[in-house]
């Protein structure tokens, strides 16, 4: 399980990238980053995870499995507390493993930093959301790093995780762990170490898993760049290092607006064949598929959704703004993006006008309030903008049905929320609303009993693409389907 301490190679190797060039090996390391690799090495170094979430709380797993003591660290009373009742509550995780490390003590939870002095390694997981006027909100980071510094000794490494914009561990985290450092005699790079490593776990993602990810790292010295690698190689088939934190934090975001571009582009390409009429979106990215180089498939759907992707866009166009700078791809992208909502909603309120019903009197049916099939984390989803247009043109009613979700509440701008009722997928409550709209594809759907039984369904997925039938497909609408329901109203603006 573990490295023989060495200073590795420098062969390895991620998707046929030799990390040789990039890898920065110190010429000697001190006696503090020594000690530190020789706890890694022999297993005894306590890992230290702030903030249990969907990315903090796997990664706490994958240590204590490898079996290093890992403490857990989170603000969230309900998410310690269940943990240290050996309750596992992220969908991906294993609940007898996860009952297990509990039990062995190898993992336990706190909603307090007091075991920070035993903690040799941290690993920074904590939110980071945008402001209402969607600038970077870095609170999180700071409140975090604020607690380990106050506890900062010789020997320890942080690692942010928390995809953030490029600058943020060496422009924020550091002067706060300095602060406290500096006054103590320590410093950076010999005494205590800093890195950044993005975060690129895949809720719901089966074949890629922490493990058998690729990391990239980047360290705020030689040194601490080379200690992050080895701390990250416990868990991490490969880790690819860079020459310092910028680079990873920009790499981190330059692979969500990669998503988030492309995504855009098969959206926009998705509303122009609805326009056109008579060419399916779906089967044109299929074809281009067949294509075995220079082409990679990305699918339209109702709008982004989860904790990254709609949001680290504006952590890159804040950061542009202050360089005088305009990032017009991701500004056009978030645009599109974020106008799916709107244009699912218009062909809702289309499938309603389909049928002898005023809207005021229809009943929806929203078929997944998950951002994402097969997860349960409803952060950002497209449902909830769909679900108050639907409201704001009075629909009749509402209710959803997720079986990832049990509770799924709609969020107002004057702080308000309001509770969605949730109904089962079953032949019954399917035939019992007007329009069914397919918002996220999990595998639970019996799209079969759907097709069948529902009057109208809206699909933004694709997830009814089995569905032959010449007479049940003509009850669905596919986003980018070549449908005419579908079709927006207005033009897309010609300023974009
Ligand atoms: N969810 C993903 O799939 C994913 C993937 C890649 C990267 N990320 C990034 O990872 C970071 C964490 O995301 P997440 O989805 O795990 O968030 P999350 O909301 O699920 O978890 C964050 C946890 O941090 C806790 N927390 C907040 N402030 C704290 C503090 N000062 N001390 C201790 N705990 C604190 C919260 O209570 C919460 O439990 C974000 O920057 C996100 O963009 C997320």
């Amino acid at each position: 399980m573990h490295s023989n301490g060495s200073i590795p190679s420098g062969e390895s190797s991620v998707n046929g990238l030799s990390n040789d060039e990039s890898r920065r090996k110190p010429e000697s390391l001190s006696p503090a980053a020594l000690n530190l690799l020789g706890q890694i090495d022999n297993g005894e170094a306590t890992i230290g995870v702030i903030g249990l979430g969907y990315v903090g709380l796997p990664l706490a797993v994958e240590y204590a499995s490898a079996g290093f003591k890992t403490v857990g660290i989170d603000l969230d009373e309900s998410r310690v507390d269940r943990l240290n009742r050996g309750d596992n509550y992220i969908d991906d995780l294993d609940d007898d493993q996860v009952r297990g490390l509990v039990e062995s003590d190898l993992l336990s939870a706190s909603t307090n930093f007091d075991a920070c002095g035993d903690i040799d390694v941290f690993f920074i997981c904590v939110p980071t959301p945008v402001t209402a006027s969607k600038d970077p909100d870095t609170g999180y980071i700071e409140s975090a790093t604020a607690s380990i510094a106050e506890h900062l000794r010789p020997g320890q490494l942080v690692i942010l995780k928390s995809t953030t914009y490029p600058d943020t561990t060496e422009g924020i985290v550091k002067p706060i762990l300095e602060e406290q450092g500096d006054p103590r005699g320590l410093t950076l790079g010999s005494d205590y170490f800093l890195a950044f490593s993005p975060e690129r776990i895949d809720p719901g993602n089966e074949e890629w898993t922490t493990a058998n990810t690729p990391v990239v790292v980047g360290g705020t010295t030689p040194t601490c760049g080379h200690v992050s690698q080895i701390a990250l190689e416990e868990i991490i088939e490969h880790v690819y290092s860079v020459s310092n934190p910028k680079v990873a934090e920009m790499e981190k975001l330059l692979e969500n607006i990669f998503r988030s571009v492309n995504i855009a582009l098969v959206n926009e390409l998705a509303r122009l064949c609805d326009r056109i009429g008579g060419i399916s979106m779906w089967e044109v990215i299929q074809a281009a598929a067949t294509k075995p180089f220079g082409f990679m498939p990305f699918y339209p759907g109702p709008g982004l959704g989860g904790h990254c992707i709609p949001i680290d866009p504006h952590y890159l166009s804040w950061l542009a703004r202050k360089y005088d700078f305009e990032t017009s791809f991701i500004t056009l992208s978030a645009r599109i993006n974020e106008s799916m909502p709107f244009y699912v909603a218009e062909a809702i309120i289309g499938a309603v006008a389909d049928q002898p019903i005023r809207l005021r009197d229809a009943n929806i049916l929203i078929l997944g309030v998950a951002f994402k099939g097969n997860v349960d984390d409803t952060r950002h989803s497209p449902a909830e903008t769909i679900i108050k247009l639907l409201e704001e043109k009075n629909v009749g009613s509402i209710r959803f049905a997720d079986p990832h979700v049990d509770e799924y509440h709609v969020r107002y701008r004057d702080g308000s929320s309001r509770a969605i009722e949730k109904v089962e997928c079953t032949p019954e409550t399917v035939a019992e609303h007007d329009v069914v709209v397919v918002v996220t594809d999990h595998d639970a759907f019996d799209v079969e009993m759907i097709a069948t039984s529902a009057r109208s369904i809206v699909d933004t997925r694709n997830m009814l693409a089995d569905i032959t039938d010449p007479d049940l497909r003509e009850r669905i609408h596919l986003l980018g389907g070549g449908d005419s329901t579908m079709t927006a109203l207005e033009p897309i603006a010609d300023d974009a």
